[in-house]
C-alpha cells in the first residue's frame, strides 16, 4: 500500500545555456507514493515559490506518456529506473522513505540545456524537416484494405511509429547517437507502400542532418533500446542502415 515518504531531491540548477550549473538538494516531507515524479516536482516548486525562491524549470505536457516532453534523467536513467515508461508515468512508489533522488537534464551536445532541467530538442525537429514525411501525392483517402499490406509489416510500422521523439535514446547513448530515433522515423514509412517511394532519399537526408547537428553514430551498445520508453527495437537501426546502403548504391 502507498505511504507518505520523506525524501531528498538533488536537482540540477542552471540559470541559462551559458551559465555554470550545479546540484542543489531539497528536503520534502510526507510525499504520497501515489504521486507521480512530476507531481512531486510540482510540490517542490510550490514550496520554493512559498519560500520566495526560483522554481525548478522542467518540461512536461500530456502527463500520460504520449507527448515525449518530460525529458528527465533520474538516478542515472533517462525516464528513471523503471522500464518502458516515460518520466510522467514514474510514480513515487518506486522510491522509499529516506531516499535521495537525483534529477538531471538530458546530457547531450545535441540537446543544450535551456534552464535547469529543460533542454532544447529543436535538433529532432530539424531531422524530421530533413525528410521525415511523405511528399508524393497519395490521392484521396482510399477504402480500407484497398492497398493490401502484410500484417507483419503493418505491425512493424506501427511499432516504429510509437516513437514519441523524447530523446531518451540520445541521452542514454555513450556516443550521443540519434540512430534509434531516426531509424524509427524512417521505418514507419519505409515499411508501407506510400512511404517506399521516397525511402532511400529519406534515409540519406535524415542521416546527413543527424551528422550535421553533431549527434554521434551507433556502435551497437543497445543502451538506447533498453531506455526507450516505447521499447523501439534496434531492428529499426538495421533497416535504416539497409535503406542508407541502397541510397548510396543508387548514387
Ligand atoms: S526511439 Fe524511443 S527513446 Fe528515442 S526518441 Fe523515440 S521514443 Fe524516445
Ligand atoms: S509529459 Fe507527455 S510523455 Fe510525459
Amino acid at each position: 500500500m502507498d505511504k507518505d515518504i520523506n525524501i531528498k531531491v538533488r536537482v540540477w540548477r542552471q540559470h541559462g545555456p551559458k551559465e555554470k550549473g550545479r546540484f542543489e538538494t531539497y528536503s520534502l516531507e510526507k510525499v504520497s507514493q501515489s504521486a507521480s515524479i512530476l507531481e512531486m516536482l510540482d510540490i517542490l516548486n510550490e514550496k520554493l515559490v512559498n519560500e520566495d525562491k526560483e522554481p525548478v524549470a522542467y518540461d512536461h505536457d500530456c502527463r500520460e506518456g504520449i507527448c515525449g516532453m518530460c525529458s528527465l534523467y533520474i538516478n542515472g536513467h533517462p525516464h528513471g529506473p523503471d522500464t518502458a515508461i516515460t518520466t510522467c508515468q514514474l510514480h513515487m512508489r518506486n522510491f522509499n522513505d529516506g531516499d535521495t533522488i537525483t534529477i538531471e537534464p538530458w546530457r547531450s551536445a545535441g540537446f543544450p540545456v535551456i534552464r535547469d532541467l529543460m533542454v532544447d530538442r529543436t535538433a529532432f525537429d530539424k531531422i524530421i524537416q530533413a525528410g521525415g514525411y511523405v511528399t508524393v501525392n497519395t490521392g484521396g483517402t482510399p477504402d480500407a484494405n484497398a492497398i493490401p499490406i502484410a500484417k507483419e509489416k503493418a505491425d512493424a510500422s506501427m511499432d516504429a511509429a510509437s516513437c514519441i521523439g523524447c530523446g531518451a535514446c540520445v541521452a542514454a547513448c555513450k556516443n550521443g547517437s540519434a540512430m534509434l530515433f531516426v531509424s524509427a522515423k524512417v521505418s514507419q514509412f519505409a515499411l508501407l507502400p506510400q512511404g517506399r517511394v521516397e525511402a532511400k532519399k529519406r534515409a540519406k537526408s535524415m542521416l546527413a542532418k543527424m551528422d550535421e547537428l553533431g549527434f554521434g553514430n551507433c556502435t551497437n551498445t543497445r543502451q538506447c533500446e533498453m531506455e526507450c520508453p516505447k521499447s523501439v527495437s534496434i531492428i529499426n537501426i538495421a533497416r535504416l542502415n539497409r535503406e542508407f546502403l541502397k541510397a548510396k548504391g543508387a548514387d
